[in-house]
C-alpha cells in the first residue's frame, strides 16, 4: 500500500489481500500529533503499512522521526489514532500493546551490570504469568533469539561490557523476544561501522521475511534506506511531506530541498546511491 495514497484517502479499515480475504493494514496512523513543551512537534501524520513490509522514516534532525515512532508505540501521549491489524493500539492495555508493537529506541538505556540474557528477558514482561515469573517457554524464546542474533555466547556478559554493535543487537534482541508483529527501530545503525550497519539491517530483513514482521525504521543513511525500504516517508518539521517508493522520494530535488544539502543520486544497476556533493557549495 502506498502510504501517500493512504494519507489522502478517508480511513479504510480493510484492504483486499492477495488471497481475496479482507485484511486491515498492519499499521495505520491517522492524524497523529504530539505536543511537547507547548509545541506541536508532530502534526497530522497519516499513513499505512501492510503486513510484512518495511517503511523507512526519513527527515532531517528534529523532523519528528523519534517522536513519530514513540507516538506509534504509545510511549508518548498523542492525538489521532493508531491501528494495528484493525485494532486501535492505544485502547489496548500495556501488556496487550506490547504483544503487538516493539520499539528499539534511539538510545536504549541499559541498567548497570545487567547481563545480556537478563536484559533480553525483559522483553518477555508482557507475556509473563500473573506472578511475573518466567516460564520455561519464555526462556526458550530468549535462547532462540540470542542464538539467532549471534549473542548466545555473550548471554552472561554485562551489557555495559559490549561493543556498540553488540549492544545494538542486544537492544534488537529484547524487542524480538517481545514477539510483536510490528517492529519499530529508531536509527538502528547510527552508532555502527559500515560492516555492522549492513549486518544489523540484513538480520532485521531476514527476520522480517521469516516472521512476517512489519518494520518501521527511522534512518539517516539514505543509501541504506533505499536498499532496505519498500516504502519511504519523509518528515519535516513534524509533518509528512512526501511518501512513496525509494525511487519516488530519494531524488536530488527532494533531498536538496528538505535536507538543505547538495546531494547526488547516482544509479548503479538497481542500487540507488545518495552521495553528498560539496562541489556546488552551500545551499541557501
Ligand atoms: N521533551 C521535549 N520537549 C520539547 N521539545 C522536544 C522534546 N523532545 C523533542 N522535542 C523536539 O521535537 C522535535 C522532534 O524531535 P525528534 O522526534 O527527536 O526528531 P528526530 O528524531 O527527527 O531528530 C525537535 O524539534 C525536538 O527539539
Ligand atoms: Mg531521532
Amino acid at each position: 500500500m502506498n502510504p501517500l495514497q493512504q494519507a489522502h484517502t478517508p480511513p479504510a479499515r480493510d484492504s483486499v489481500a492477495r488471497d481475496g480475504a479482507t485484511r486491515a493494514p498492519r499499521l495505520e496512523v491517522r492524524g497523529l500529533g504530539v505536543e511537547l513543551g507547548g509545541v506541536d512537534v508532530l502534526s497530522g501524520v497519516s499513513l499505512a503499512v501492510d503486513a510484512g513490509r518495511w517503511l523507512t522514516v526519513l527527515g532531517p534532525n528534529g523532523a519528528g522521526k523519534s517522536t513519530f515512532l514513540r507516538a506509534v508505540a504509545g510511549v508518548v501521549a498523542a492525538r489521532g489514532g493508531v491501528w494495528s491489524d484493525g485494532e486501535e493500539l492505544h485502547r489496548l492495555g500495556r501488556r496487550a500493546r506490547a504483544r503487538r508493537v516493539a520499539l528499539v529506541p534511539q538510545e536504549p538505556t541499559f541498567p548497570p551490570s545487567m547481563t545480556v540474557g537478563s536484559y533480553a528477558l525483559l522483553g518477555r514482561t508482557a507475556h509473563l504469568g500473573i506472578l511475573g515469573r518466567e516460564r520455561r517457554g519464555d526462556l526458550a524464546v530468549v535462547e532462540g533469539v540470542l542464538v539467532r542474533l549471534g549473542l548466545r555466547d555473550l548471554a552472561d556478559r554485562p551489557v555495559a561490557a559490549l561493543s556498540g554493535g553488540e549492544r545494538q543487537r542486544v537492544a534488537i534482541a529484547r524487542a524480538l523476544v517481545q514477539d510483536a508483529s510490528l517492529l519499530l527501530l529508531d536509527e538502528p545503525t547510527s552508532s555502527l561501522d559500515v560492516g555492522h550497519q549492513l549486518e544489523v539491517l540484513e538480520l532485521v530483513d531476514e527476520l522480517r521475511r521469516e516472521r512476517g514482521l512489519t518494520v518501521v525504521a527511522a534512518m539517516h543513511d539514505l543509501t541504506l534506506a533505499a536498499q532496505f525500504a519498500d516504502e519511504v516517508a519523509l518528515l519535516e518539521s513534524g509533518r509528512l511531506v512526501m511518501a512513496g517508493t525509494p525511487e519516488e522520494v530519494l531524488t536530488e530535488r527532494t533531498l536538496s530541498r528538505y535536507y538543505r544539502a547538495n546531494v547526488r543520486v547516482v544509479r548503479d544497476g538497481d542500487l540507488l546511491l545518495v552521495v553528498p556533493d560539496r562541489r556546488a557549495g552551500p545551499t541557501s
